[in-house]
Formats: structure tokens, C-alpha cells, sequence
């Protein structure tokens, strides 16, 4: 059975275009769409017939955060699936990194993830049902060089999910971590800031922050398909949906590598890392 009402947030573009424009064609579905600024989910129109809110919303300014929450529960009732959806990227070495753009990476990415959720969860939790879906990235679970802050984001956004969901999981809400590897959207074009190396001793990186720029909206990740995968997971796997799921070939078959290497270095160590304990009595 398909949940009734959806936020998803950052809607403009990408992936969160992709959900709005698929769940507004669906039966029986609610959309709260949301942007930063008027206008940008005109798109929407053509499919609304009453069943479509489209909200303001910066996920760092906390009023739009519980405007949107308020107006969503004013207008359908309920909410039964939230979309952790709006988030940017920002490439430069952990040395040479701006700061300020690191740190208003992790307010869109970590925290305005954390208001959303702060202020849908009480409702969810008062109707004993919901879904929480909160993109990560194969980011959150893998390591690039010159993106040590987005990754700090991601890991975040990863073990934040994974605790809420042991939390709630008790009272009838899940929660599911979307992992894409590199897909056609607007994140490594202007939706990531960058700040190319200079010092000599991290030149050699600039080709992959280049190669990402320039790879933007050729990668081979589709995501009107991840769109479709995510709704598709709702409908039909409600009881038995996955905590995680890598999305794109490169991301699953990395994840599986990471885990495999990591698994070989805890067997390795074992006999170390239990030694840093108190004999047992
Ligand atoms: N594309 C990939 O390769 C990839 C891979 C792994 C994970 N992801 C993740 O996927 C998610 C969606 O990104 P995307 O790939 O679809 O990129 P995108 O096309 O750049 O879309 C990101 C959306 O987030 C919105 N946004 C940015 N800052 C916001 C804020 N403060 N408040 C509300 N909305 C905000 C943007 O709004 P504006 O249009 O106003 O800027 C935009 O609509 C992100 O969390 C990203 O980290 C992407």
C-alpha cells in the first residue's frame, strides 16, 4: 500500500525534481514540494489537481521548516513520507578547504536534515507510521580525496539515520539511507563550490575536481530511474525496506569492496583490538 503524504525537500532540480514529478502523477498521493524560491516548481503544475503544496523552503532557516511541516499537516492531514532530499557539495582539499562553505555544507546537508526530521517525527510518531528517506551518497560510506567535508556530511547523515531508525523502529517509522554514486543532476556543476589546490604538494588533485565539473550531467547515474526505484521501494517493500540502498553500479560495487577490505582489516587486528580490554573475570 502507497503512503499517502510526501515532502520532498530541494524539488528545483535533480533527483528531488525527478520524485516530485513522478509522485504527481500517482494515485492517491499528496506531494509537498518544496523550493528555495518561488516559481521553480512551475513544473508542477500541469499534474496538480488539488493533490500538490508547493512550499518555500531553505532547510537551514528553521521558520520555512516549520511553516512547511504545519502547512503540509494543515492541508492532507498527515505525513508519511519525508524526503531528506536537498543537499550540495564542495570540493577542495582538507588544508586548502574554505571553512565557511565546509560549514554551510554541513547546515544544508546534516543539519537542515535534522530540522526537517525534528519537526516531521512527533507527527509520524502520534500516527504510528512513517517513512523517513535521507540521502547520503556512496559519500557517506567511501572516501575521495578533496572531499573530506562532504564526506564528514554523509558519514554524518549515515550513522544520524541509522540510530533514528533503532529508535523508532518499535513505534512504526523507517527509515532508508539513499546511497547514488554519480548521477545527472546539478550537484557537481553549481551546486558544488569549489577550491582548486595551489599548494605543490596537492596540485596532482585538481584533475579530479576538474573531471567532476566537467563529468557533470554525464554521469551514468539517471535519476528519473532512481526516482523510480525509491517510490517503487515504498509501494511494494514497505514491511522489508532496506536501511540502505546504494544506488548506480559504482556505488553498490564499491560499497561491497569497502566492506570487503574493511571486514579483512578487523579479521587481521582482532587479536590487538580485543587486547585493549580488561581481562574478563
Ligand atoms: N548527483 C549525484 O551524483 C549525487 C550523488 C550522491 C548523493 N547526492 C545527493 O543527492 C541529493 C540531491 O542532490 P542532486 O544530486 O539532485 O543535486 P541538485 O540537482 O543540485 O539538487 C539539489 C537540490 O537541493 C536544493 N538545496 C540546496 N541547498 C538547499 C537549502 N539550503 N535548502 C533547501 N534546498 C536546498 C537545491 O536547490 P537550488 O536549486 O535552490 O540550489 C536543489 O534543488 C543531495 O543530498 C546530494 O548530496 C547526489
Amino acid at each position: 500500500m502507497m503512503s499517502k503524504t510526501w515532502i520532498v525537500t530541494g524539488s528545483h532540480t535533480g533527483f528531488g525534481k525527478e520524485l516530485a514529478i513522478k509522485l504527481a502523477q500517482e494515485n492517491n498521493i499528496n506531494l509537498v514540494a518544496t523550493s528555495r524560491k518561488k516559481g521553480q516548481l512551475d513544473y508542477l503544475d500541469q499534474y496538480d489537481h488539488g493533490q500538490i503544496d508547493k512550499e518555500i523552503l531553505d532547510v537551514t532557516k528553521h521558520d520555512q521548516v516549520v511553516t512547511t511541516v504545519n502547512n503540509a499537516v494543515k492541508r492532507f492531514g498527515s505525513i508519511d513520507v519525508l524526503v531528506n532530499n536537498a543537499g550540495l557539495g564542495y570540493f577542495g582539499t582538507f588544508e586548502e578547504s574554505d571553512l565557511d562553505d565546509a560549514k554551510y555544507m554541513f547546515d544544508v546537508n546534516v543539519w537542515g536534515l535534522v530540522d526537517m526530521t525534528r519537526e516531521v517525527l512527533p507527527i509520524m510518531r502520534n500516527q504510528k507510521s512513517g517513512i523517513i528517506i535521507n540521502f547520503s551518497s556512496i559519500g557517506g560510506l567511501f572516501s575521495f580525496p578533496t572531499l573530506s567535508f562532504y564526506h564528514g556530511t554523509k558519514y554524518a547523515v549515515e550513522g544520524i539515520s541509522e540510530s533514528i531508525a533503532k529508535e523508532t523502529k518499535d513505534l512504526g517509522i523507517k527509515v532508508m539511507i539513499i546511497e547514488p554514486s554519480g548521477f545527472r543532476t546539478d550537484w557537481a556543476g553549481r551546486s558544488s563550490h569549489k577550491t582548486m589546490p595551489t599548494h605543490d604538494d596537492y596540485k596532482q588533485f585538481a584533475k579530479f575536481i576538474k573531471s567532476n565539473e566537467e563529468g557533470a550531467h554525464h554521469e551514468a547515474g539517471d535519476p528519473e530511474k532512481a526516482a523510480k526505484i525509491i517510490i517503487d521501494e515504498v509501494k511494494n517493500h514497505i514491511d522489508d525496506l532496506p536501511l540502505r540502498l546504494p544506488l548506480g553500479k559504482y556505488s553498490v560495487d564499491t560499497a561491497i569492496d569497502k566492506y570487503k577490505q574493511a571486514l579483512q582489516l578487523f579479521k587481521n587486528n582482532y587479536n590487538i583490538s580485543t587486547s585493549a580490554d580488561q581481562p574478563e573475570k
